[in-house]
């Protein structure tokens, strides 16, 4: 799909756009597949003929035995729920024998899943509604430089020094703050030993693998995860995850240097969706989103919860080309919106009478501002059979052009549903 060396795809939305699939259909052109931020809050949902599949850790490039897959150092891993994704993949006849998980990445233990709830129910009404996986609990401890790393647990005595420094302090805060009990090291020595050992012949120098490969010439796809608006900076703060999925990421990531990258790709639905709470100006929480989310299957792969569903607000996708620098666009699902006699697609906002074309960065305001919509010309033409834009009908045609146009980026593959078929090329 693309003569560059380097190429990110990434979620220009809340996520959820069809990065997982989009990722299965350009690795056939890629030797390597990275995943460079996030955990297994992530869940890329693959149709390959009768089969599915769901991932969340492991690149989308698993799919095709001959690429290199790497989980690279922006990540946070839970052990364990790699291992079970491995065990599950190897059971469907899927090789491990190419998957390379970073030695500088964090991991994920059973208490950050457990801070992360007690967390959100501390929070009560406020709450993130995250996908309690324990994402940003392994993220904070990483920031306050308290953390563990993959390599942290293949040496005992590096372990236990860890884990020390770091549940004198995690201690404190399940007790005092949630009334918790304690977390006993030795306790995690004896749940790690059993999983490290497995893991242990996987955790790489990704840094330096990845440097091998793009000197010898290999194309490297970097997998986003999540989506732009839930970037911890870019994102619609404090309703984010607590990394970068946006295209800074994958450099801070993957220790790939900005020059090194060659196209960004942003992934968005032909509408819009959003999982747990936070602002969302074009969401349609009546009929209309109703149809979208049962037409277009809107239920998380991660958590299983319903998605929020509302038209494409074209603010947000911009906000989103800007921040990523997004050299090319692909839209998804655009077969869902096949029956809407009208599509409603947000051109700009109101906020107290003045027009904005960009979302604002006060997420309070978010809550004030007046979408407004151009009803664009509906199809009655079932898309899924479509295999070449000359075959869409002129009202979906002209849809992907105005956003084309408004966004001023160029539409580089449509999909017209989740199988590797229904997708082409602009
Ligand atoms: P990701 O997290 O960005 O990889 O996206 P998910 O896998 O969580 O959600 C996207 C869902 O839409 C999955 O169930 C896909 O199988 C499905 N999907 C992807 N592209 C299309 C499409 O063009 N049409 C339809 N109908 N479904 C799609
Ligand atoms: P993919 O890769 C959609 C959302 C959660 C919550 C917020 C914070 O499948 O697109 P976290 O557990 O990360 O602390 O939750 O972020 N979220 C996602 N929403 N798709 C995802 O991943 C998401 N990963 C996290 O629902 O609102
Ligand atoms: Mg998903």
């Amino acid at each position: 799909m693309t003569q560059h060396q380097t190429t990110v795809l990434l979620g220009a939305q809340w996520g959820d756009e069809g990065k997982g699939r989009v990722t299965d259909l350009m690795a056939e052109e890629a030797d390597v597949i990275v995943r460079f931020s996030g955990g297994h809050n992530a869940g890329h949902s693959i149709h390959v003929g009768l089969e599915k599949f769901a991932l969340h850790l492991i690149p989308s490039g698993i799919l095709h035995p001959e690429k290199r897959n790497v989980l690279a150092s922006g990540m946070v891993i839970s052990p364990e729920a790699l291992l079970k994704e491995m065990d599950a993949l190897e059971a469907r006849g899927l090789s491990m024998g190419r998957l390379y998980v970073s030695a500088r990445a964090h991991v994920i233990m059973p208490y950050h899943a457990l801070l992360d709830r007690l967390e959100e129910e501390r929070q009560g009404a406020e709450q993130i509604g995250t996908t309690l996986k324990g994402i940003g609990p392994a993220y904070t401890d990483k920031v306050a430089r308290r953390g563990l790393r993959m390599i942290d647990m293949l040496y005992e005595d590096v372990l236990k020094k860890r884990l020390d420094g770091g549940l004198a302090y995690t201690n404190k805060i399940l007790q005092g703050v949630y009334g918790a009990p304690p977390v006993d090291v030795d306790e995690m020595i004896a749940y790690l030993q059993p999983l490290v050992r497995r893991l242990a012949p996987y955790i790489t120098d990704t840094e330096a693998l990845l440097h091998a490969r793009y000197r010898a010439g290999d194309r490297i796809l970097f997998e986003g995860a999540q989506g732009t608006l839930l970037d911890l900076d870019v994102g619609t703060y404090p309703f984010v995850t607590s990394s970068y999925p946006s295209a800074g990421g994958v450099c801070l990531g993957s220790g790939l240097g900005p020059s090194q990258i060659d196209a960004v790709i942003g992934v968005a639905k032909a509408y819009i969706t959003r999982v747990g709470g936070g602002p969302f100006p074009t969401e349609q929480d009546n009929a209309i989103g109703e149809r979208l989310r049962s037409l277009g299957h809107e239920y998380g792969v991660t958590t299983g919860r319903a998605r929020r569903c509302g038209w494409m607000d074209l603010p947000l996708l911009r906000f989103a080309a800007q921040v990523n620098g997004l050299t090319g666009l692909v839209i998804t699902k655009l077969d869902v919106l096949s029956g809407m006699q009208t599509i409603g697609l947000c051109t700009h906002y109101l906020l107290d009478g003045e027009r904005l074309e960009l979302p604002p960065p006060c997420i309070e305001q978010w809550d004030r501002l007046e979408p407004v919509y151009e009803e664009i010309p509906g199809w009655e033409e079932d898309l899924s059979a479509v295999r070449r834009f000359a075959d869409l009908p002129e009202a979906a045609k002209d849809y992907l052009h105005r956003i084309e146009q408004s966004v001023g980026i160029p539409i580089s593959l449509v999909s017209v549903g989740p199988e590797r078929a229904q997708a082409f090329r602009l």
